[in-house]
């Protein structure tokens, strides 16, 4: 199988990151018997298009063992780890997707990948499907369908049926209990600090973290930051999320008022234009700046240059930016998400949950497709809980059940009933 990588003797280094997942995704592990007997994807060809590190890795090799011919690609170029891409294309998997591609290459990647001829297909942010619908119509007959992972992805899905352009149905994997409960709040809560204490090697404790957006992942940063002593500050534009980050504890003032007093902003909004001009040339000099939203347009990078004197690598995936005044402002990983583009992502647990509705989804979609129309489909409930099910199994841990009485008093309503 062709595949375009950086360098096939990386194998042995991702191989070794790949094998201190596997044994720690133990809900894939058993989705992996199930298709190894079953086979749902025989014949077929899946093109996988996420982050490409250990994890995802594992994915691939769980659809290949349901019988598909698997191709990866990246859903964003600073977060691909070309030993682990070379450890899969020495597996037999096909790749196309190096470290800090530019643009042009990340989008010839996305051609190369498409020119497999998938039949289904994952993807993280709708880079996939909007490059397929946009370049590639001659492949939407025989793209059956596939599988989302996060929210802005799923957005640009509803906007596509909005307009009525998406030609092949997808499952919004991101809007699963299993998925947003757990992934984008502690795994984003974990991983982006995680990706911001190694990458910076400063204290959190006693400073103050300014958090835009309040939902799932926010509310895992905001939890954590408060776990590490800092202060929070959160920013919303909702004021139900504004209400609830009061209740739980935190600040709440627009991006105008906090700019002032972050020494740690983090961005995780899924919106464009965050924090601007304006914003940063009230912030006090060491302010350090990151995003965890799927694009990197959460900090306006270009307005940032814009108003700089001077700009320098500071230190491994740090810029730092002065300004006229004298202040010095950072930038983590150029406004990538912080946790992937500076870190390893989500801890290995976490995402067994999320890979295993992914390649529960996709079975779904591949048993279904027949039935299926050109639209986006929430995960079934009893995928949802056949994950949270094996996962309390997978930590030998058993739940209560209805007894037969608690069915009847739950279903009754007459006051004369029980
Ligand atoms: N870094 C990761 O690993 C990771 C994981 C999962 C999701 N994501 C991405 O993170 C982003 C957020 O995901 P989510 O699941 O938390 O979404 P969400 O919809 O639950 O939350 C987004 C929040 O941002 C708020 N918001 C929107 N515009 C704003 C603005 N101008 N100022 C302040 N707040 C604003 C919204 O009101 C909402 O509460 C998405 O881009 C998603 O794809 C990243």
């Amino acid at each position: 199988m062709k595949s375009t990588i950086r360098d096939i003797a990386l194998a042995p280094l991702g191989q070794r990151k790949i094998d201190w997942v596997v044994p720690r995704m133990q809900v894939l592990n058993m989705v992996r018997k199930e298709f190894e007997e079953q086979l749902p994807f025989a014949g077929k060809k899946v093109v996988i298009c996420l982050h490409l590190e250990a994890k995802t890795a594992y994915l691939a090799h769980v659809i290949r063992a349901g019988g598909a011919e698997v191709t990866v690609v990246a859903s964003n170029p600073l977060s691909t780890q070309d030993d682990v891409v070379a450890a899969l294309v020495q597996q037999g998997i096909g790749a196309h997707a190096w470290y800090n591609a530019t643009e042009e290459e990340f989008n010839q990647h996305l051609q190369l990948a498409l020119d497999t001829e998938p039949d289904f297909i994952i993807d993280d942010g709708g880079d996939l499907v909007s490059t397929i619908h946009t370049t590639r119509p001659e492949l939407l007959q025989r793209i059956k369908g596939g599988a989302e992972e996060t929210t802005t992805g799923v957005l640009r899905l509803h906007s596509m049926v909005r307009d009525g352009v998406l030609k092949f149905p997808m499952i919004a994997v991101n809007d699963a209990q299993c998925k947003y409960l757990f992934d984008n709040r502690y795994g984003t809560g974990q991983s982006v600090w995680d990706g911001i204490m190694r990458t910076t090697n400063l204290v959190v404790a006693g400073k103050t973290s300014v958090i835009a957006g309040y939902g799932w992942c926010g509310k895992g940063v905001a939890l954590r930051a408060k776990g590490l002593g800092a202060r929070v500050i959160i920013c919303e534009i909702n004021p139900i999320k504004a209400n609830e980050a009061l209740m739980d504890g935190f600040e709440v003032m627009p991006m105008a008022e906090a700019a002032k007093f972050g020494d740690f902003f983090i961005t995780v909004t899924g919106n464009t234009d965050i924090i601007n001009k304006e914003h940063f040339v009230l912030m006090k000099s060491g302010a350090i700046m990151c995003n965890a939203g799927h694009f990197d347009v959460e900090v306006n990078v270009a307005q940032l240059k814009e108003i700089a004197v001077s700009e320098r690598i500071a230190r491994n995936n740090i810029t730092e930016y002065t300004l006229a005044g004298g202040q010095m402002l950072y930038l983590l990983a150029e406004g990538r998400l912080v946790n992937l583009a500076a870190g390893d992502g989500h801890p290995a647990e976490v995402m067994d949950m999320t890979f295993a509705l992914q390649a529960l989804s996709l079975q779904y979609v591949a048993l279904n497709y027949d039935k299926l129309s050109a639209k986006v489909y929430q995960v079934n409930t009893e995928i949802d809980e056949k994950v949270a099910m094996l996962k309390l199994q997978s930590l030998g841990l058993s739940i209560d059940k209805l007894t037969e009485t608690q069915i009847g008093y739950l279903a009754s309503w007459s006051s004369e009933e029980g």
